[in-house]
């Protein structure tokens, strides 16, 4: 831990056995130089930090994400969006709530299948914060796999066969299997013919240097080259093999938990919510690299 980190007055506590640490103390909308470098370090460490006991308003915790990196803009999918907070206009809401006849975010109260956030874009976002302003008395949890551990617990033969392949990452379908803004225009559902950008099937961390497998979301994706049946069997398997329990860490949301994860080393989910009342989290996502 180096001298900058020692001052800091935050807390940091490894949460189970992969992926995941708990921070308090201190005050985010304060936060020193050395609370910064407090949580660089802990997220390179821990790949999920859940920020719990602070109470930030949305300037206050898009003014915490700006010291975190520069903000992701607007990619194309989402050109013609909704301004959800219009004192933080890129900011997102994922809510299942419901206002005069109108969602007041996206995503609704179903289960979220695995996915890495921005895959389908060519410069994918590097952290993503989520602020619960709402949750449920239960359900809506959100698990995290850590894709290192996946990449590392492969057989050598599999490491040897994914290190040649890439993936694309399709692009025109929202998780709801709708089309984004923009998309309508695409009827394929073959997934050699959706658009989307290609990436390394095994990537590179920028800051760790370590290799980590790199997915997206299952439905839509390819391999290039391979034929169809041949790309689903190894996809089937490279995702049951990353969202194994064992490399999983599940945050159950308390109302003002922040959690902030690592798009470049992490998977995440989450488990559907009918019935279980309202749901409301507030998002904001920092610039990542092009995957190599
Ligand atoms: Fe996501």
């Amino acid at each position: 831990m180096t001298a900058i980190v020692q001052a800091s007055r935050l807390r940091v506590r490894p949460l189970g056995n992969a992926l995941g640490a708990e921070v308090t103390g201190g005050d985010l909308k304060t936060a020193s130089e050395a609370d910064i470098e407090a949580l660089r370090e802990a997220i390179l460490d821990r790949y999920v930090l859940r920020l719990r006991g602070y109470r930030l308003d949305d300037i206050e915790f898009t003014r915490f994400v700006e010291r975190l990196g520069p903000l992701h803009t607007s990619p194309d999918y989402v050109k013609d969006r909704k301004v959800y907070v219009k004192e933080s206009p890129l900011m997102s809401v994922v809510s299942n709530i419901v206002e005069n006849g109108e969602p007041i975010g996206h995503h609704g109260d179903g289960e979220l299948g695995w996915h890495t956030d921005l895959s389908f874009t060519d410069i994918p976002s590097e952290f993503t914060l989520l602020c619960a302003r709402e949750v449920p008395p239960k359900g809506g949890n959100t698990w995290f796999c850590d894709m290192y551990d996946a990449y590392e617990s492969l057989s050598l033969e599999m490491k040897q066969r994914v290190a040649r392949l890439t993936l694309k990452h399709q692009a025109s379908h929202n998780p709801q299997y709708g089309r984004w803004p923009g998309w309508s225009h695409i009827e394929t559902d073959d997934v050699r013919e959706m658009p989307g950008p290609i990436h390394p099937l095994v990537r590179t961390h920028p800051v760790s240097g370590r290799k980590t497998l790199y997915l997206g979301r299952r439905f839509g994706a390819y391999i290039p080259g391979l034929k169809l049946e041949k790309s689903e069997a190894l996809l089937d398997e490279l995702w049951s093999h990353a969202g194994r329990p064992e490399h999983c860490f599940i945050q159950e949301w308390q109302q003002g938990d922040i959690v902030m994860w690592d798009n470049r080393c992490t998977m995440h989910r989450r488990d559907a919510f009918p019935g279980q009342g309202r749901r409301r989290m507030h998002g904001l996502m920092t610039r990542g690299t092009r995957p190599e």
